[in-house]
Formats: structure tokens, sequence, C-alpha cells
């Protein structure tokens, strides 16, 4: 990939496959990698997704993992995620004029369908704790096995490859401008997130059952939920599912 017109003080690296970009991370770091160091990989072939699922990871897809300090307070930690799914969306949206939604917290989705999942876990280097964001886009897949159907590429959505290269680099320079704007202000991208937030206006179901409409999302990016009786209540990642995304009923 030649990316010699992007400048930036952290480097990129690129491998054609690995198992997971957010563990060869760690040993970057552990081997004294620079903070927003960006590894991406053309196909990954034991890719992580969250809860301890895996991310299926083919050739065309663009899969990334960003080195980033934790910061001190892990509170604040919690609204990278949702962020960078801003950032992520706004260079989809650059390179290939697909606009996409944000299933809360951080799913990226396209036709109902998901297009990106982030995953940013937390490890420690000697004393420090660090963080790596990771981003798997699907780009140029074909097709996914039946077990996924809940999954979309940008190919499928438009019928027209994305070159990995100009999607690589404009990732690239909107989770710079991102984390040097989040740094600042955690909730930097709330507007736009509140905007392409699919959930606000529609119903949601909680894991312990309950349901109720999500009706904001505050400044920590929790999911305001108005419940039938009209009592609110904020609630925090992990604990909401969605009905009416990706087809379910
Ligand atoms: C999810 O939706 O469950 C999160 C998926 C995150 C996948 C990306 S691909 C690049 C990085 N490396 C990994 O092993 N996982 C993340």
């Amino acid at each position: 990939m030649d990316v010699s017109g992007l400048n930036r003080p952290a480097p990129l690296l690129f491998e054609d496959e690995v198992d997971s970009t957010n563990l060869r991370i760690r040993d970057l770091a552990r081997d004294g990698a620079v903070e927003g160091t960006i590894l991406f990989a053309a196909a990954q072939t034991a890719g992580r997704g969250r809860m301890g699922r895996s991310f299926l990871s083919p050739p065309g897809g663009l899969y990334a993992s960003m080195l980033l300090h934790a910061s001190e307070e892990p509170a604040r930690d919690l609204t990278l995620t949702p962020g960078v799914a801003v950032a992520v969306s706004r260079a989809i949206r650059r390179v290939s004029g697909v606009a996409c939604g944000i299933k809360w917290p951080n799913d990226l989705i396209l036709q109902n369908k998901k297009l990106c999942g982030i995953l940013v876990e937390s490890f420690t280097v000697g004393a420090r704790r660090e963080l790596v964001i990771g981003i798997g886009i699907n780009v140029n897949t074909e097709t996914f096995p039946p077990s996924l159907v809940t999954a979309i590429s940008l190919y499928q959505a438009t019928g027209q490859r994305c070159a990995l290269e100009p999607l690589a680099c404009a990732l690239t320079e909107e989770l710079d401008r991102f984390i040097a704007a989040w740094r600042a202000d955690s909730a930097c991208v709330l507007k736009d997130y509140r905007r392409l937030c699919l959930n606000l206006g529609r119903t949601v179901r909680l894991s312990d059952g309950r349901m109720g409409t999500a009706v904001d999302v505050d400044e920590a990016f929790r999911l305001l939920v108005r419940f039938p009786d009209g009592s609110e209540e904020a609630v925090s990642y992990g604990e909401v599912s969605v009905r009416g995304l990706y087809g379910y009923v």
C-alpha cells in the first residue's frame, strides 16, 4: 500500500495476513511501538470480535488496529469505542460515498446489516495500561457464509469494488483527527453520533427482558431508554440488545 502522502509521527504497518491485528499490536507495544502506531492486515486467520466471538476476516476486507495509551479514567475510555464508530463512518463516506448508520454502541450498519465491527481491548505493558482500537470493515467481500446472514460488505451494498488503499488513508486521517479532538473533549462527536444512531426512536430490549424506546444518547454515550410506565434509565454498553435491526424481529 502506498500511504506516503500521510504525514504522521507514528508508523503505519502492513501485513498480508496475521492471526489478529489486535494481538499483533500487543506484541508491537511490548517491543516498544509508539502510540498511534497502526497495523493494517489484508486478512486475519483469527480475527477477534466482541464478547469472545470471532470476526471473519477474509481477503477483501480492511482490518486495522491502532495503539493508544489508556487515559487515567477508565470511564473516559468507554467513550472511545462509539466515537471511533463515527470516525470510521466518516472515512467510509469520504471514500465510497456510502452513508452508514450506527447500532448502539458501535456497529456500523448498512441496509440493516453489519458492515463494520469495532473492538477496543486493554492490556498492560509493564505498569502501563494500553489500548488497542481494532476495526474490521467488510469492503469487497462477495459472499458470507450462511451463518453470517447479518453481515454485509460495501461491494454487496453498492455493486462496486472499493480500493483499500484510499480507504486505509481516509481511516488513518479520520482516526488521527478524532483522537486529537477526543483528548480535549470525550463527547466531541456526540452530535454526529446521535444523528447516526439507528436505535433512537426504536424499541430496544434490555438483557433483563425489559422493553422500552431508545430516546437519547448521553455524554457518556449511554443509551437513554424510556419504559412504558414513563420512567427512564441510562444504560451502559453490554446491557442492551436491539430489536428491529439486522432483520431481527
Ligand atoms: C465485533 O463486532 O465483534 C468487533 C469486531 C472487531 C474486528 C476487528 S478486525 C481488526 C481487529 N483485529 C481483531 O482481531 N479484531 C479487530
